[in-house]
């Protein structure tokens, strides 16, 4: 379990709400954040059926990695609640998941074992690589609360990378995937975080009803704004060094790989 306690931790009371209330980019972002992480336990139930002949990995699922993905959602949506006290999060989580739910009983795994572990590094270097971004924004805003969470987030996403690369060397001893089978399907998981999540939080968050004292942003605008402070923010060598790992390459062949996975890294979004 994380070291860290959502409640206990993060000293919501001490937010400069006058640095935040008004950004409502900051609003949409950690909401939609906030509504796919509480919502890991889907995600959790369906790993520990495909995995179920190892119970240490399973025990890992259900004990750790499931309790600190939902323990990220409700950090997020207490500090929503601190800041924006009338946007009606429970109400729009409800609308998240009628849309999301038929979407999740859908998710594919990959064919096998050590091929689906890999997935999971690459989707957890999207989400470390994005509570990274997510921290300095926080710190261009001056606000140190929302930098101390994003950054115990980011450590945790990181720990989820560690343990599902070293499942992933587990299952590789007798899968023996070569480099380029390794490097095509990273290639095919990073195609694959698409923004069908982000667009389902978005259009949930849209679909309750407020009060108006919430400005909401358009879509068009939402991404403008994320794109330009993940272009700012997002930290490019870390992305590409957890992309590679899985490869085991030696310098040589790591210079070569860099442009295809920099090309590929730029769909990174968040989860
Ligand atoms: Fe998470
Ligand atoms: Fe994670």
């Amino acid at each position: 379990m994380a070291n860290w306690d959502y409640e206990k931790d993060i000293n919501y009371n001490a937010i400069d709400l006058e640095k935040v209330k008004e950004n409502y980019f900051l609003l949409h972002l950690l909401t939609i954040a906030s509504f796919i992480e509480i919502t890991s336990e889907t995600y959790a139930k369906n790993l520990s059926e495909y995995y179920k002949d190892n119970a240490e990995a399973v025990q890992w699922l259900n004990d750790s990695w499931q309790k600190e993905e939902v323990q990220h959602g409700k950090a997020l949506k207490a500090y929503i609640e601190h800041v924006w006290p009338q946007f009606p999060w429970q109400k729009a989580y409800e609308k998240f998941l009628e849309l999301y739910k038929p979407l999740c009983n859908i998710y594919a795994f990959q064919p096998t074992k050590a091929l689906e572990m890999l997935a999971r590094m690459i989707v957890e270097t999207g989400t470390s690589t994005m509570y990274r971004t997510l921290k300095g924004y926080a710190k261009s805003l001056d606000e140190p609360i929302l930098e101390h969470l994003s950054h115990n987030i980011y450590k945790d996403e990181v720990n989820h990378y560690s343990y599902f690369d070293q499942y992933f060397k587990y299952y590789n001893q007798s899968e023996k995937l070569g480099r380029i089978k390794t490097l095509k399907a990273i290639i095919r998981r990073l195609k694959k975080i698409n923004s069908e999540d982000i667009k389902i939080g978005y259009q949930s968050l849209h679909e309750t009803k407020y009060n108006d004292t919430l400005k909401l942003i358009s879509y068009e605008i939402f991404q403008k704004e994320l794109h330009k402070q993940t272009k700012k923010h997002y930290p490019y060598s870390m992305g590409i060094k957890m992309t590679m790992q899985p490869l085991n390459l030696n310098k040589t062949f790591e210079i070569a790989a860099i442009p295809i996975i920099r090309g590929a890294i730029k769909v990174l979004e968040f989860r």
